[in-house]
C-alpha cells in the first residue's frame, strides 16, 4: 500500500475508536495514559526484558519501579516483575501456588475477575467460588468451611472489578493459615494508598498482613501509565524457581514467567509517570475522581438510582432490574457504562479522565429514559 494509504487507514480506524478524553467512557477500569509515559513508551519500544542482558538500563528501571511499588505496598526484600495485568499476575500467581504446594484447589470470592477461571482452566487446577457477605466481601466463615488438606491458593481481591469492594484480607489470612494467599489489587493497589493517605480509608490488605504471598497491582489503571503495565510482587524471592524455565539461547540463563519477549516500553513509560506523579501527584488524583465520585452518586440519587454499596473506591454500580436495557439504550446514546450480575446493577468507573460536566451530561441523558 502507499504510505499515504497506510496512513489514512490507520487514521480512520483510531477515529473509529472511543478515546477516554471524550468522556464518555465510563465503564473502563484503564485510563488516558499521562502524555510523558506515552512519550517514553514509545522510546522504549524496542525494550524486551526476556532478553534482559540487551537491556542492562531498561532493567535497572524496572528493578527502581519495583522497588517503588514494593515500598508502597509494604513489601520488604521479596522479588516483582512487569506482567502484561492483572490477568497474567493473577495466573502467574496460581501457577507458583500450584507448583508450590501441588495440590489443585483454589479458593476465591464469587467477585473475582474472570482471569481466575482462565488460570484454573490452564493449569488444570479447581475453582471453588466462595460466597459473599451481604456487603459483597468474601465470607470469612464460608472460607473457613471449604479450607482442606487439597487447597494450593486462597486468593482475596482488594478492589472488586464490580463494585470496588475490598475483601477482609487480615482474616482470610487467618483461616488461610500457611496456604499461599493472593491479593488481587489490579485496581485498587493504585488506590487504596492514597486513600488511607487522605484518611478516607483504612484496613490491612497488603503485605502489612503476614500471610499475603503474592499480590498483582496494575498501572495501566488507576498508574495512569500505558497499557501493558502489569505488576506480580512476591513476598520470597525464592518462589520464581517453581516457575523458572532454562533459556539457553538468551542473555540469561533462566527465564522467569509466562512471557518470554517481554513488552518493556510500558516499564519506561510506568517509570515517566510514576516518578514524575510521585505519591503527591496520585493522591491528588485519586482525591478527585472520590469527589467526583461522590457527585456522581448524589446526581443518582437525585434522579431516583441507589448505589449498592457506599462506594469505597472510583467504582460504582447502582441497583436497576433494567441494568441490561439501560446499558444498551445508553450505548445508542454513545455513553459506554456496563453491568453487574448480581445484584443487578449499571456500573461507572470514575477514572481520572471523568470530569463533572460529562456527570452532569450523564445523568440527564439517563433521567430521561426514565427507567429510576
Ligand atoms: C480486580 C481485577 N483483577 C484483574 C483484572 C484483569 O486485568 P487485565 O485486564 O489488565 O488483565 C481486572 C480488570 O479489570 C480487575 O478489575
Amino acid at each position: 500500500m502507499p504510505l499515504e494509504e497506510v496512513e489514512r487507514r490507520l487514521r480512520e480506524a483510531y477515529d473509529r475508536d472511543f478515546h477516554f478524553e471524550e468522556g464518555r467512557v465510563l465503564g473502563s477500569m484503564c485510563s488516558k495514559p499521562e502524555d510523558i509515559a506515552v512519550k517514553y513508551h514509545a522510546l522504549f519500544s524496542e525494550a524486551n526484558l526476556g532478553n534482559r542482558g540487551l537491556y542492562p538500563g531498561t532493567a535497572e528501571l524496572e528493578e527502581e519501579i519495583i522497588g517503588d511499588i514494593s515500598e508502597l505496598m509494604h513489601l520488604k526484600g521479596g522479588w516483582g516483575q512487569f506482567v502484561g495485568g492483572g490477568t497474567e499476575g493473577n495466573i502467574t500467581a496460581m501457577w507458583i501456588a500450584r507448583n508450590l504446594s501441588e495440590k489443585k484447589k483454589i479458593l476465591a470470592p464469587e467477585s473475582a475477575h474472570f482471569s481466575m477461571k482462565k488460570a484454573t482452566d490452564l493449569l488444570a487446577m479447581e475453582l471453588v467460588d466462595i460466597p459473599l457477605d451481604n456487603e459483597y466481601r468474601m465470607d470469612v466463615d464460608a472460607l473457613e468451611r471449604e479450607m482442606d488438606g487439597d487447597v494450593a491458593a486462597v486468593m482475596a481481591v482488594a478492589g472488586s472489578t464490580e463494585l470496588g469492594q475490598v475483601d477482609p484480607i487480615k482474616e482470610i489470612s487467618e483461616v488461610a493459615g500457611d496456604v499461599f494467599l493472593h491479593v488481587d489489587a489490579a485496581f485498587g493497589g493504585m488506590v487504596l494508598p492514597f486513600l488511607e493517605d487522605l484518611g478516607r480509608w483504612s484496613g490491612d490488605w497488603d503485605f502489612r498482613v503476614n500471610g499475603v504471598d503474592s499480590l498483582s497491582v496494575d498501572l495501566h489503571k488507576m498508574g495512569m501509565s500505558t497499557v501493558p503495565s502489569g505488576i506480580l510482587l512476591l513476598k520470597e524471592r525464592g518462589y520464581v524457581d517453581s516457575i523458572s524455565v532454562e533459556s539457553p539461547y538468551l542473555t540469561t540463563k533462566r527465564n522467569i514467567g509466562l512471557a518470554g519477549t517481554r513488552p518493556s516500553g510500558a516499564v519506561a513509560g510506568a517509570y515517566a509517570v510514576v516518578k514524575s506523579m510521585g505519591r503527591k501527584g496520585y493522591r491528588d488524583v485519586v482525591k478527585r475522581c472520590m469527589e467526583n465520585t461522590e457527585y456522581l452518586v448524589g446526581k443518582m440519587q437525585d434522579i431516583g438510582f441507589e448505589p449498592v454499596i457506599k462506594p469505597i473506591m472510583n467504582v460504582v454500580a447502582f441497583k436497576t432490574d433494567r441494568a441490561e436495557k439501560i446499558r444498551k439504550e445508553m450505548d445508542k446514546m454513545g455513553w459506554k457504562i456496563s453491568t453487574v450480575r448480581r445484584p443487578k446493577a449499571i456500573r461507572m468507573v470514575v477514572m481520572p479522565y471523568v470530569t463533572r460536566k460529562v456527570i452532569d451530561e450523564f445523568t440527564e441523558a439517563l433521567d430521561g429514559l426514565g427507567y429510576a
